[in-house]
């Protein structure tokens, strides 16, 4: 007996998993996390799956709709968005999935961090200037663990993605600033990265709040910010030693300049 967990990836039907697609087309029953994940890809499923959402619901309605039918001997898959890891609340499904004696397989998907760094065709880990990404939010009425203000993880000066802080530029402007980060640090929002109707907003730091307001941006926004983001990265000359034609590794000898 199994729930099938699924990565929908950020929006585009085209940018789910093969084999996640493939459980989606098998499935009896079908939930999914209606606020976020494309309907169109939802309506891939068999025409006579039994198609639920889940915004409406709470954990153990939801959980109790699962067994039950998993009991029944149903094929069922619980869909989410981007990649199930991140943001994803699949932690406190599967304890109660657990007790009731089910198991789980989760298939990844393609995070938003990741379709929104592919919008503004942007590298994250840029050789000398940054090999770290940080995956974080900012602090509203979720409370972030003590050690992890925003102000402490910037001090790093790595790539910073931020989800679930659309509503909270004001905030975040401070904390970079407060981390030392200069007013002219890039920052990319990219609002519903992978829809039909993808915007995407090149900013700094400092204009970060009014430039979301000035397009309309509250919600669905990933918030990409550091110098690897910067616009005139082309022209700074940062090479990896992955293809440093001095650079032996196990696929290639180096040869001297
Ligand atoms: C509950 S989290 C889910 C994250 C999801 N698991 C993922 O891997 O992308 C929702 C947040 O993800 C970000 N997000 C999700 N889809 C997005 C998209 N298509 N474009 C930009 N940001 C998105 C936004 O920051 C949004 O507030």
């Amino acid at each position: 007996m199994k729930l099938y967990i699924i990565g929908a990836g950020p929006g585009d039907p085209d940018l789910i998993t093969v084999k996640g697609l493939k459980l989606l087309q098998e499935a009896d029953v079908v939930l999914y996390a209606d606020s976020l994940v494309n309907e169109e890809l939802i309506n891939k499923s068999k025409p006579t799956a039994e198609v639920m959402k889940t915004a409406g619901m709470h954990l153990d309605e939801m959980v109790d709709i699962m067994v039950d039918r998993i009991q029944a001997g149903l094929k069922v898959v619980r869909v989410h968005t981007g990649d199930p890891a991140v943001y994803g609340a699949i932690m406190e499904q599967m304890t109660l999935l657990k007790k009731a004696g089910i198991e789980v397989e989760i298939v990844p998907g393609v995070s938003s961090v990741f379709a929104a760094a592919a919008a503004a065709q942007a590298e994250l880990t840029i050789p000398d200037l940054t090999q770290t990404v940080i995956l974080t939010r900012a602090e509203g009425r979720t409370p972030v663990p003590e050690f992890e203000k925003l102000r402490d993880l910037a001090s790093h000066h790595s790539t910073i993605a931020l989800f679930l802080s659309a509503t909270l530029t004001k905030k975040v402007m401070k904390e970079f600033i407060d981390a030392g980060w200069n007013k002219d640090t890039p920052v990319i929002v990219v609002y519903k990265a992978s829809w039909p109707d993808e915007q995407i907003v090149r900013t700094t730091v400092e204009h970060l709040d009014d430039d979301m307001r000035n397009n309309g941006i509250r919600k669905q926004a990933m918030i990409l910010a550091g110098w690897a983001l910067d616009e005139k990265i082309h022209d700074k000359n940062y090479r990896s030693k992955l293809y440093d034609q001095s650079f032996t590794h196990g696929f290639r000898r180096g040869v001297k300049p």
